[in-house]
This record gives C-alpha cells, sequence and structure tokens, in this order.
C-alpha cells in the first residue's frame, strides 16, 4: 500500500512555545517587567486574574521538558527570547543572568537533539518602552535594534534559524487599536498605522542583525499571521477575488516588507492617518529574508462580488468554531495562504510557524487524555497543506502550537493549545492523544 498524504524530504516538524507563556519567573534574576505582567497585574483584564507569573514554570523545568520533547520525537522546537531578561528596562544595562538563561536553555535543547528556531519578539515588550511610548514611538526601534544585535551575537554559534517578529497585528492594532492585547489601549487609526510602521522597520533591523551578526548558515524570516482569503468556490472568478483580497487585507505588512512601499491605495484610504517615515526605511524593512513564517489557525471566504469585486461572505452565527471562539475551523487556510504569498510575493520557502486549536480540555484520566477534536483539526489542516505541496507550493516545514498548554494572553490557562496536558497546579505534563499521534507523523513524514 502507497503510504497516504507522504512530505516532502527534507521537511522539518516541530512545535512552537514563547517566553511569555511558559517561563513564569517573572521577576527572577534581574528579568524587567513586561507589558504583559503588568497587563496581568492589573484587575480585570485577564480571564479568572490568571498572570504570567508562573505560567509552566519552564524557567526551572527547561531540562525535564527537553526530555520529554525528546521522548515525544520533537527535533525542531519554536521558542522565543524574553526581551525583558535581556534588557529589563528595554535598553542601557544588560542583565547577564537573563543572557545566561538563555545559554543554558539552548545548550541543554541542543544535547536533547532538538534544532532552535527562535524569535526575537514575541510581544513581551518591556514596560519600561512601553512608559516611553512603546510602539507608538520610533525610540522603540533603535532599542529593538540594540536587543537584536545583543542575541544575535550571543548566540548565533548555536541558532541558525532566527524569526524577527510574531505576529505583527497582535501587538499593534490588538494592542492600540481596540483589541484585547497588552498594552490594550483604543487610540485610533493614526496610532495604530504608526505602530505597524515601526514594526515592519524592526522586523528589517532584525534582518540585518542576523546578516552582520549570524554568522555562517545563519537564517531569517518574519512570522506572520496574514489574513487568510478562501474563495468561497473554486473557480476562477472566486480564485482572482480572494488573491486580490489578500493583498488588500494584509498591505500594511507584506507590502512594504516585500515591495518596500506602502500602496498608494493603502495611503490614500489612510488619508490624515497614514504613518511617517524616514529616508532609507523601506530599504531596511525589504531587505531579503530567507522564509516567511506562517501561522495559520482559521481564514475567511471571499467570493467576486459586482463587477467581481472581492466580497467577504459572511459566517453563520452556527459555523464550527473551536473553543477559542475567533477560531473558527476553516482548514482550506492551509493551502490558500502558503499559495498566495507564493504567486503574489514570490516566498520561496514558506514555514508554518503555529498551526493548532484551542479547546478547554477536562483533565486527564488514568493518564489520558483523548482530545480527538484538536487531533482531527490539526489532520484536516496538514490535509489542505498537503495539498500545497502536492501542488508546488514551497513549504518547507510545520510547527505545532503548542508543545504543552500554556499561559494564552488574556484568556489565561483554562484555553488550552497543547498537546501535552499541563496541570497548573502540579506542573505535571501528561501527552495527549494528540501528542503520540503527532509523534507518529513527525516520524514517518506523512499522515497517519
Ligand atoms: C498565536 C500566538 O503567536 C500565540 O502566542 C498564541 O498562543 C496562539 N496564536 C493561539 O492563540
Amino acid at each position: 500500500m502507497k503510504p497516504a498524504y507522504p512530505f516532502p524530504k527534507p521537511f522539518v516538524w516541530g512545535v512552537a512555545m514563547a517566553a511569555t507563556q511558559i517561563e513564569g519567573a517573572a521577576t527572577k534574576d534581574g528579568k524587567g517587567e513586561s507589558i504583559w505582567d503588568r497587563m496581568g497585574a492589573t484587575p480585570g483584564k485577564i480571564h479568572n486574574h490568571d498572570t504570567p507569573a508562573v505560567a509552566c514554570d519552564h524557567y526551572h523545568r527547561y531540562k525535564s521538558d527537553f526530555a520529554l520533547m525528546k521522548k515525544l520525537g520533537v527535533k525542531n522546537y519554536r521558542l522565543s527570547i524574553a526581551w525583558p531578561r535581556i534588557y529589563p528596562q528595554g535598553r542601557g544595562a544588560v542583565n547577564q543572568k537573563g543572557v545566561d538563561f538563555y545559554h543554558r536553555l539552548i545548550d541543554s535543547m541542543l544535547e536533547h537533539g532538538i534544532t532552535p528556531w527562535v524569535t526575537m519578539f514575541h510581544w513581551d515588550l518591556p514596560q519600561a518602552l512601553e512608559d516611553e511610548g512603546g510602539w507608538r514611538v520610533r525610540g522603540v526601534t533603535e532599542a529593538f535594534s540594540t536587543y537584536a544585535d545583543t542575541i544575535v551575537r550571543a548566540y548565533g554559534d548555536r541558532v541558525k534559524n532566527w524569526i524577527t517578529l510574531n505576529e505583527i497585528i497582535c501587538f499593534t492594532k490588538m494592542g492600540y487599536g481596540g483589541g484585547d492585547k497588552a498594552p490594550n489601549t483604543n487610540e485610533g487609526d493614526r496610532v495604530v498605522n504608526q505602530t505597524y510602521h515601526h514594526a515592519v522597520l524592526c522586523h528589517g533591523l532584525g534582518v540585518r542583525a542576523v546578516r552582520e551578526y549570524g554568522g555562517r548558515g545563519a537564517r531569517v524570516g518574519l512570522t506572520d499571521n496574514s489574513n487568510i482569503t478562501i474563495p468561497l468556490m473554486e473557480t476562477p472568478q472566486d480564485i482572482a477575488a480572494a488573491k486580490q483580497a489578500f493583498v488588500q487585507e494584509n498591505t500594511r505588512i507584506l507590502e512594504p516588507i516585500y515591495r518596500g512601499r506602502y500602496t498608494t491605495e493603502y495611503l490614500r484610504s489612510a488619508g490624515a492617518n497614514r504613518p511617517t517615515w524616514e529616508k532609507g526605511d523601506f530599504d531596511l524593512i525589504s531587505l531579503p529574508t530567507d522564509f516567511l513564517g506562517m501561522n495559520i489557525y482559521t481564514g475567511f471566504y471571499v467570493r467576486a462580488g459586482r463587477r467581481n469585486a472581492p466580497e467577504i461572505v459572511p459566517l453563520t452565527p452556527n459555523y464550527p468554531r473551536a473553543d477559542a471562539p475567533w477560531l473558527y475551523l476553516v482548514p482550506e487556510a492551509m493551502y490558500w495562504g502558503p499559495r498566495w504569498v507564493n504567486e503574489i510575493y514570490g516566498v520561496k520557502s514558506i514555514y508554518i510557524t503555529e498551526n493548532g486549536a484551542g479547546y478547554d480540555d477536562e483533565p486527564p484520566v488514568k493518564g489520558e487524555l483523548f482530545d480527538i477534536h484538536r487531533r482531527n483539526y490539526v489532520r484536516t489542516c496538514l490535509k489542505e497543506l498537503h495539498r500545497a505541496v502536492t501542488d508546488k507550493v514551497p513549504v518547507k516545514g510545520y510547527f505545532l502550537w503548542s508543545f504543552m498548554d500554556n499561559f494564552e494572553w488574556q484568556d489565561g490557562y483554562s484555553r488550552r493549545f497543547g498537546v501535552v496536558y499541563n496541570d497548573f497546579t502540579t506542573q505535571r505534563r501528561t501527552p495527549k492523544l494528540s501528542a503520540h499521534w503527532y509523534q507518529k507523523v513527525m516520524k514517518e513524514n506523512r499522515l497517519i
């Protein structure tokens, strides 16, 4: 029998997590306060008054966590470095104890046969920088540049895969434009457009850091959670409409990065709220990268409307979703997202840096937890990804979010994305069905 859904070789299989969501030790060894620590300390901002102060206590338990990864066959792990551990005030004096922690962490990963994929910034802006204006002000880009240079110089001998920023939209629009992410303010389009500009500029500065200090074989890219548009029907008209909508939907990030400009359409529609920039910004922002990371959970349907103009088709209230209410189950996003960035921007190397499903799992019974719903959604997503690679879309790898249940930002600890269950009282980890299943997928390089 021919194996079903074989993936090309080599294909990078891995898991992903991020510093704030797992480390805990929020004030240990000189770590500074982040905007998420501040949000956790502000009553009413986070579900169930949860805070990231302890999380999975990974700061103290990383060795046993890596041992468990190894046992489950994980060979690639996407992690992030906490900026406020390295620069507690965001800039100024380096915190050597924070630098040393990641030396130990990276060495331990390598000892367990796990390759690091390091995200420089996964939302934990030092609160001191937020107090100076945060992503609103250009000063953040200078501070980021120094931070990026510092970590690439420190870890570049062992880390060869770098991701500059994670999900720009979540710390710009959803942080300053009325969303539920830190710093949780609502300041309007002028501010939001400027935060986007500073973010894409930081991406460019991160790329420059890797080129200058990354050493031989270093690679770098952005992780974007592009809005994924899906043709309602796979007719030429709907496909063309969805493609056009993809460009419009992601114009603030992908156009400057891949085309070194903002479109006149965007600038015209932004009007007086357009961002300001300085000479040379776009050269930095559009520095060539080695891959694009895509976080894909969901998407939305588009059809050709009047005069073939793209028209978003609303989902009905009973459309199926995970327990995470934003997570409409739209697996086709895994096919169309990579296809669009390849067709539109000529991206030659794509990694799915996150995909998974958030469900409020009940605790394991006798050491077992049958999260068939999560496993089935991930499996269906992977079928769509397989369709993409079959159509020669250059997808080179896939990271499942998440290895273990963790601090799900404003939703706290009840919203679980892990394939390993974490009991947050005892810190006991229990692999779920999805972990055992994914172990086989990684090992056999095909769907099971
Ligand atoms: C994307 C984010 O990068 C990650 O931090 C988050 O936990 C997952 N989505 C699930 O919401």
